[in-house]
């Protein structure tokens, strides 16, 4: 599946009231500006039906998903969805810049340390988050699935992706894969989340972690 074509299946679970994949943020009643982080295609902003005087921008490394979604799903939002290439780790904005932001399984594959303390950065004081991230369980699995298939590259990818996520969890540090430096990912615990995003800054920390889900809400101190 290529990416776009990803983004279009999130798309279209998003928009389903049936499908029980759908995962959308909890907005508050009344706010101005809106960012998403990883947000491909902008897929989420979209599903969220935010009123046209809300500022809604989102960033995503994927200049494909970037690009497709300003050609395409931009003329949904009347040419309201602000989308720009960049990384999560370097915000291309001003501090305070939005009340709320959001982000959909993509802080995994970020340095996190760095990455909420950007979020921290562009949110006003009070301002909300709203994070997904992956079930732990999934790194283990893609483990599992790269030795199965005797391939070692994923093994080696995989098998950084956990140890990592093991450092995360005892000492809040992450590091890049030293074989390409542009990539970064970990598994992640409850216990490695609230202290970063404490030392990022957050407060009123509520986690929701099950099999299927691992949904966190917090507030900017
Ligand atoms: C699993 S997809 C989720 C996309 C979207 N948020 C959704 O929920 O459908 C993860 C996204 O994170 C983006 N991503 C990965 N690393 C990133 C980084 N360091 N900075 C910004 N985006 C990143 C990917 O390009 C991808 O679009």
């Amino acid at each position: 599946m290529s990416t776009v074509e990803y983004h279009l299946e999130e798309l279209a679970i998003a928009k389903s009231s049936t499908d029980a994949r759908k995962a959308l943020p909890p907005l508050p009643p009344c706010f101005a500006s809106i960012l998403d982080i990883g947000c491909g295609a902008g897929q989420t902003l979209l599903a969220c039906n935010l009123h046209h005087d809300v500022l809604a921008c989102g960033i995503d490394i994927d200049e494909e998903a970037v690009a497709f979604g300003h050609a395409q799903l931009d003329r949904e939002r009347d040419g309201h969805l602000n989308l720009a290439c960049a990384v999560g780790e370097a915000l291309p904005f001003a501090d305070a810049s939005f009340e709320v932001v959001i982000s959909r399984v993509a802080v995994p594959y970020m340095h996190i340390p760095t990455a909420l303390a950007e979020i921290s950065r562009v949110l006003t004081p009070g301002g909300h988050l709203w994070l997904t991230l992956h079930p732990y369980q999934m790194v283990f699995e893609f483990l599992g699935r790269a030795l199965k298939a005797g391939n070692p590259k994923s093994t080696i990818y995989f098998c950084y992706a956990l140890l990592n996520g093991v450092a995360f969890h005892l000492t809040g540090k992450q590091w890049r894969f030293p074989l390409n430096r542009k990539r970064c990912e970990s598994f992640q615990t409850t216990a490695a989340m609230t202290r970063a995003l404490r030392q990022a800054g957050f407060a009123q920390v509520e986690m929701e972690q099950n099999p299927h889900r691992f949904a966190i809400k917090a507030i900017k101190a």
